[in-house]
């Protein structure tokens, strides 16, 4: 039984993102807006309200904007200074000193197991959360530390689940699930498939974004042939230790939006327009006006 601390996550953010493009050809969908911060600033700053310091983000080529909103910049600095905003100022530095953010390569964007793969030698010998790049959450009580206590009660893998629609599931994946006796909200998990055909579901519960594994998993993924879509996938790795010890799935709280989807864009986008400090009290009374003239 492992009893360590929870102290790294990891961020895969090294996917292609298709389903964003043409836009993704040139902005990695992990740095897509929500109004005016990118995605991958909510991931980040929910390790970190999660008590989580250090953390590896996985890029691949064409994501240097990612590894450069995490970097100080002087020439924003010098100008901001010149006209007085030393609070502005203060908040970029905020960003870059929030945690310490480490970057590495996936060359080849082989699936997300592989990319959780590249993480072996940041990760080493404790357990750690992976945080599926392009899913922003959004809650009061932030999902990370919501999965960090409920391994602490079950010192098993993880998985932070929602049901979605039975006809949806196909896109995402599906658990052999039981409720745990005592519990409304914890599953114990036996089996689980990647995105399933017609008649292979188990459940509607599909894993969102957010998973706890433990080390012994990076064998598990080096040792996997290729799934669904012909990547690695994760699910096949995590499916493993569900079928050999059993799995803990997690139905978290909070409002999760896909930024690699072009509906979940928008949605995060409206969602958190209205809430703007600056700009949410105009954008509601446009929205308002804009939606009495929908048919
Ligand atoms: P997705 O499956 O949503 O990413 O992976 P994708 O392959 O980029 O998506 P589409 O279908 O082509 O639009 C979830 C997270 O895992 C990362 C992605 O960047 C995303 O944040 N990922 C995926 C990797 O880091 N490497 C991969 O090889 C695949």
């Amino acid at each position: 039984m492992n009893n360590r601390k929870i102290t790294k996550a990891i961020i895969p953010a090294a996917g292609l993102g298709t389903r964003m493009l043409p836009i993704s050809r040139a902005v990695p969908k992990e740095m897509l807006p929500i109004v005016d911060y990118p995605a991958i600033y909510h991931l980040v700053k929910e390790a970190v309200d999660s008590g989580i310091r250090e953390i590896l983000i996985i890029t691949g080529r064409e994501k240097n904007s990612i590894e450069d909103f995490f970097d100080y910049s002087p020439e924003y600095d010098k100008k901001l200074l010149a006209s007085g905003k030393d609070d502005q100022v203060k908040a970029l530095h905020d960003i870059c000193d929030m945690a310490n953010v480490y970057f590495i390569r996936q060359k080849d964007a082989k699936g997300l197991g592989h990319a959780v793969g590249c993480a072996r030698a940041f990760v080493g010998d404790e357990p750690f959360l992976v945080m599926y790049g392009d899913d922003v959450i959004f809650s009061d009580t932030p999902v990370c530390k919501q999965l960090i206590k409920t391994y602490e009660k079950y010192r098993r893998m993880v998985v932070g689940v929602k049901p979605v629609p039975m006809e949806l599931v196909s896109r995402y994946s599906s658990l052999k699930a039981e409720l745990i006796e005592g519990s409304e909200n914890e599953y114990y998990v036996d089996d689980m498939i990647e995105k399933p055909g017609p008649g292979q579901e188990f459940t509607n519960l599909s894993i969102l974004g957010r998973v706890l594994l433990e080390p012994d998993i990076f064998d598990i993924i080096d040792a996997l042939p290729p799934g669904a879509g012909g990547e690695i996938q994760l699910t096949d790795a995590m499916r493993a230790v569900a079928r050999e010890r059993g799995i803990i799935a997690l139905e978290f709280e909070g409002t999760r939006y896909d930024l690699g989807s072009k509906l979940g864009f928008l949605m995060a986008n409206v969602a958190k327009g209205v809430e703007h400090t600056e700009v949410g009290e105009e954008f509601r009374a446009f929205l308002k006006e804009f939606a009495s003239t929908l048919k």
